[in-house]
């Protein structure tokens, strides 16, 4: 069995950043701790709040917010946090050496049925001249990833995570240590699967309905073979079987509607799992170019995602 802490030192990971991992980690097994609870730790249900983007916060999304924060901001290589359930940049220490974007609880309307969700993060280099609670902070391009990965609290508690080199599988222990399972995830160029929330279909453009369509007709239709659908609800989820077992995951823009622009957020959805993906061998791109290269320029800036099987994902390229 090899741990998460050894793997790191085996791929020479910079001793801060892996002690950065570790805090991240040890805040992701308290966050699992409780979802196994569930009902019993009073952790269900709304908290009778909402977030910046206007979403009605479930109890689970704050505590994990809670549990992440407090944690990386008692480290002292953390400059800057940013979150899906923060408005603005929470500075930390002014000399650390990163900041750390998370969305804490990824599926939150899984949680009370018992379906999967997770942790997405994020982590990147401080800007040296940028003030600890400025949003320029992360105002990078996903290439610039020191790190992303995201913790799955499945049927099994599952963290996939790169550090710029192959997107590798750990699974937590009963002590809780992740221990790497599975070195070097890979995603096949061609699938025969897709994951798509269908109820959008009528706002997408026709050129997309018309992809769609053409999946849907299987053998009988030009592309002369059946395609399987998935859709989980939750991005970690369903982005987690494509690394598993192939396939393509889209969330795209819809041509009218509140989530005109997609629904998923840049900086700590998007970005992460589109670098654990290409490590994978797979590609990410929001229609136009791939995702890691998009200027950011607002902190929960939203864009359309196409990930996985790199030959589909380069066909959707230019059509949407
Ligand atoms: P979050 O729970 O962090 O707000 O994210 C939910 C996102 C993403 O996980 C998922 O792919 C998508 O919302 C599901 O959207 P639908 O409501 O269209 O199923
Ligand atoms: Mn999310
Ligand atoms: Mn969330």
């Amino acid at each position: 069995m090899q741990s998460v802490a050894s793997q790191l030192n085996q791929d020479k990971t910079p001793a801060p950043l892996t002690e950065l991992v570790l805090t991240l980690l040890s805040a992701s097994t308290a966050i699992a701790h409780k979802v196994r609870q569930g009902a019993l730790a009073g952790v269900l249900g709304s908290a009778a709040q909402q977030n910046v983007q206007g979403e009605t916060q479930k109890k689970l999304d704050v505590i994990a917010n809670d549990i992440l924060k407090e944690a990386l901001l008692a480290s002292a290589h953390v400059k800057s946090v940013a979150s899906e359930e923060e408005d603005n940049v929470v500075p930390g220490n002014p000399s650390g050496a990163y900041v750390v974007a998370f969305d804490p609880l990824d599926g939150s309307s899984n949680i009370d049925i018992n379906g999967q969700i997770g942790t997405i993060f994020t982590i990147y280099r401080a800007l040296p001249d940028v003030a600890a609670d400025s949003h320029k902070q992360f105002a990078q391009q996903g290439r610039a990833q020191v790190c992303a990965g995201y913790v799955l609290y499945g049927p099994s508690t599952q963290l996939a995570l790169t550090t710029g080199g192959p997107s590798r599988l750990y699974t937590l222990d009963p002590h809780d240590t992740y221990q790497l399972t599975q070195a070097e995830l890979a995603i096949a160029p061609e699938c025969q699967e897709f994951s798509v929330n269908m109820s959008n279909l009528r706002h997408w453009s026709p050129a997309l309905q018309g992809y769609i369509q053409s999946l849907q007709a299987g053998k009988d239709g030009v592309r002369s073979k059946d395609f399987n659908m998935r859709w989980n609800g939750a991005m970690v989820g369903d982005v987690h079987r494509v690394l598993m077992r192939g396939g393509i995951f889209l969330y795209p823009a819809n041509t009218q509607g509140a989530v005109h622009n997609g629904k998923l957020r840049l900086l700590y959805e998007a970005n992460p799992m589109a670098l654990l993906v290409e490590r994978a061998g797979g590609r990410a791109s929001d229609g136009k170019q791939a995702i890691l290269d998009i200027e950011p320029g607002t902190l929960h800036q939203r864009v359309p995602v196409f990930m996985g099987a790199a030959q589909e994902v380069a066909k959707l390229e230019g059509l949407v």
